[in-house]
């Protein structure tokens, strides 16, 4: 498996009010890209990475990941599927099939959601993403609500997603130039046409990303090693 992965790291993190971007934040004395990264790199210690910093970033220079090998970092973009694509073009197809794309701010990563996304996605030959069942009960609206959502087989995206390097690149650059709301890789390949699995995750797999979460992440985090 010829398989390389990519980390957009380039948001300021608005809703966390915080100077400091929220991949930069520390738990456990590790910012919370270290964590991301080190969970990524869990199966396959040297699998190679490109990390999209955002234009101005000062934070990652201060991080044990600089020097480490098989790490490269690009300029990520406005959006983060222009994050992510900038990364992905520093993957030559020539030397990659797969790709995982992994949120910095998902430190919570377990290794056997990792090895189940892969191995699921090599057995049915496409795609995935690692998801977790909706529990609450939905609503559309806002103040009001206008509707109830059926959650029955309504699933929350998380990352990793595992893709066809060539495929994936292919689908981003098309809907980011048809101007499609992409908030995941899965939605581009899905645009596309290509099926995606949905591979069931841990719930604990969290995106830190309201002040909140920063406590049930060390939580996690003390609970899991
Ligand atoms: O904003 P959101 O929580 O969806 O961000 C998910 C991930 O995408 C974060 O790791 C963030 O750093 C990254 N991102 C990016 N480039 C952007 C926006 C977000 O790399 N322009």
């Amino acid at each position: 498996l010829r398989l390389a992965a990519v980390v957009p790291a380039a948001g300021i993190g608005s809703r966390m009010q915080s100077e400091l971007p929220k991949q930069y934040l520390k738990l456990h004395g590790r910012t919370i890209l270290e964590h991301s990264v080190a969970a990524l790199r869990q199966a396959q210690p040297q699998l190679p990475l490109v990390i999209a910093l955002a234009e101005h970033d000062r934070y990652f220079s201060q991080t044990s990941l600089v020097g480490c090998g098989g790490i490269q970092t690009v300029p990520g973009g406005k959006e983060r599927a222009d994050s992510v694509l900038a990364a992905l073009q520093q993957l030559d197809v020539a030397s990659y099939d797969w790709v995982l794309v992994h949120d910095a701010a998902r430190p919570l990563l377990h290794v056997t959601d990792l090895k189940k996304l892969v191995t699921q996605c090599q057995q049915a030959g496409c795609g995935g993403i690692l998801a977790a069942p909706v529990r609450d009960t939905m609503k559309r609206g806002g103040p009001q609500i206008e509707q109830t959502v059926d959650r029955h087989r309504l699933w929350h995206a998380l990352t990793p997603q595992l893709f066809p390097l060539l495929p994936l690149k292919q689908a981003l650059t098309a809907a980011l130039a048809e101007g499609v709301t992409i908030t995941d890789e899965a939605s581009a390949m899905e645009w596309a046409g290509h099926p995606v699995l949905l591979v069931e995750g841990r719930s604990d797999n969290i995106k830190v990303t309201r002040p909140e979460d920063l406590a049930l992440a060390a939580f996690y985090l003390e609970t899991q090693r």
